[in-house]
């Protein structure tokens, strides 16, 4: 089986993960303006599966991050840890989906601060890893 990953890991990042992932840390909010604060989060059930869908695709790039050519590290350690990094993400993301289903906008809240931690996870450890091919 072969998969086309000429979408690099970069690219995921900033067409894929970084956009959908946004949807759902933007979901639930508490905003301070003038008049006081102001609570932000989904109420039709378009906005909540707009929420899950992006959600879906957060759960869904971390399978993609684990097809070969997409992951960084060098050892087979390593791939074992990026995967486990790339798993997290995807669990993160599936306890967001079940926030919608029940439509809870504080368990989507903190569902969202565990998808974020799982991001600086990985980043921690591999964002300034040369990638295979040795482009800076
Ligand atoms: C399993 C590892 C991993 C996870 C999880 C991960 N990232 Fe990344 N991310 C990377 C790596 C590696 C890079 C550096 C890619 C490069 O520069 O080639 C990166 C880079 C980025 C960049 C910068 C891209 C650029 O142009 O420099 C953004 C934005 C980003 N990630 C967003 C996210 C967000 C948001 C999440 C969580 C929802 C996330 N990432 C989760 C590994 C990960």
């Amino acid at each position: 089986m072969s998969f086309d990953t000429s979408v690099d890991t970069r690219q995921l990042m900033n067409w894929m993960i970084d956009p959908s992932s946004k949807v759902v840390f933007g979901a639930v909010a508490t905003i301070i303006t003038e008049q006081g604060e102001q609570n932000v989060q989904p109420h039709t059930d378009e906005e909540w599966n707009r929420v899950r869908n992006n959600a879906v695709m957060v759960l869904e790039a971390g399978n993609l991050l684990m097809l070969e050519g997409r992951a960084r590290p060098s050892s087979v350690q390593d791939v074992a840890d990026w995967n486990a990094k790339a798993r997290a993400m995807s669990a993160a993301a599936r306890t967001a989906i079940e926030a919608t289903d029940v439509k809870d906008p504080e368990a989507l809240f903190a569902a969202s601060g565990d998808i974020y931690q799982t991001c600086t996870d990985c980043h921690e450890k591999y964002i300034f890893t040369a990638p295979p091919d040795g482009r800076q």
